[in-house]
């Protein structure tokens, strides 16, 4: 009988030993210590047995459940671990639909910018980054806007404990730049963030931007502004764009015009420009006497809201994935 019983466990070992998933193991574990497992069948004999040989064969049969519990636990854990640090192969259903990674999109702001700008470059125009935080003399004075011009107010614009301000226009580049590139021809640009204290409403951000065109030379006019002009709005907004040009005022510029165009059935105004002042020119160290300039500045929120049909600035700047899943 104990031949017998060694054979059994034996042959339990290697059951255990050869599962080779916690499936297959569970199986081995129901052969011999089930209901109707071996060692069940093994306990039926005790029935039949004296007492004292009942006691013998009691330990014999709890030597060799505990063996086999043993060896059972081991392999469980290590089956486990294997089973966890793999993939779960059964576990992997390959008939589910996949999971779409959604790819990023283009802010309708961004590609307004690149566009304009790309069409300027193509125009001759340079393209260079200016700063943020401006002294009032860029975004200011050196744009004849004296200390007493409401923009100038703190209620109006953000300044920094060193008394510099979050320039209020990306017109503060335009005696930089003619500082910087020195004597003309000039034909420059920029665009980025601008700042103002506004109160915000379908129409007014505290943070927007816009792009701003400075070009010197001999003998610039009105008639060469005009000309850049619709070279730009035909490319953005097609061939037979249509413009008025509106008498204006900007500290900056003299004679100034407000530009709308025709889209949709209805004026929209689109840029402020004009022909560069004097006082302008010389604050940027160019000659006067000698050369003219035209500039204009356009606010490309309002740019991008008009070709893409967008209603409320704020949407430009929450940022809503439904929002710019669209574009
Ligand atoms: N800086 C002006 C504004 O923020 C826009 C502007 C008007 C820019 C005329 C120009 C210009 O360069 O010539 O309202």
């Amino acid at each position: 009988m104990s031949d017998n019983n060694d054979a059994l466990v034996e042959e339990a070992m290697a059951g255990i030993a050869g599962a080779q998933s916690l499936a297959e193991l569970d199986e081995v574990r129901v052969q011999y210590l089930g209901k109707k497992g071996k060692l069940k069948s093994l306990q039926a004999q005790l029935k039949s047995l004296s007492p004292e040989e009942k006691r013998e064969f009691g330990k014999v049969l709890n030597g060799i459940k505990q063996s086999i519990q043993t060896a059972l636990a081991e392999k469980k854990s290590q089956l486990e671990e294997s089973e966890n640090s793999g993939p779960d192969i059964e576990a992997i259903d390959v008939t589910l639909p996949g999971v779409r990674a959604l790819p990023g999109h283009r802010h309708p702001l961004a590609t307004t910018m690149e566009e304009v700008k790309s069409i300027l470059i193509g125009l001759g125009f340079r393209y260079d980054d200016y700063p943020e935080v401006e002294t009032e003399f860029y975004n200011f004075d050196a744009l004849n806007t004296p200390d007493w011009h409401p923009a100038r107010d703190m209620h109006d614009s953000f300044y920094t404990t060193k008394g510099n301000v979050l320039r209020t226009h990306t017109s503060a580049f335009q005696t930089r730049a003619m500082k910087e590139f020195g004597p003309p021809p000039l034909r420059a640009m920029t665009s980025g963030r601008c700042y103002r204290r506004d109160e915000i409403d379908a129409s007014h951000f505290p943070i927007f931007h816009q792009l701003d065109v400075i070009a010197i030379d001999e003998n610039i006019s009105f008639a060469d502004l005009k000309w850049v002009l619709y070279q730009l709005a035909s490319a953005l907004f097609g061939e037979d764009v249509q413009l008025r040009f509106r008498p204006s005022y900007f500290p900056f510029t003299t004679p100034s015009a407000e530009v709308d165009v025709m889209f949709n059935g209805k004026w929209l105004e689109i840029l402020g420009a004009g022909m560069i002042r004097p006082e302008v020119l010389q604050a940027g160290g160019v000659d006067s006497e000698k050369w003219q300039g035209f500039a204009f500045g356009l606010g490309l929120d309002r740019m991008a809201m008009i070709r893409h049909g967008i209603s409320d600035i704020r949407l430009m700047y929450e940022n809503e994935e439904a929002f710019l899943r669209q574009f």
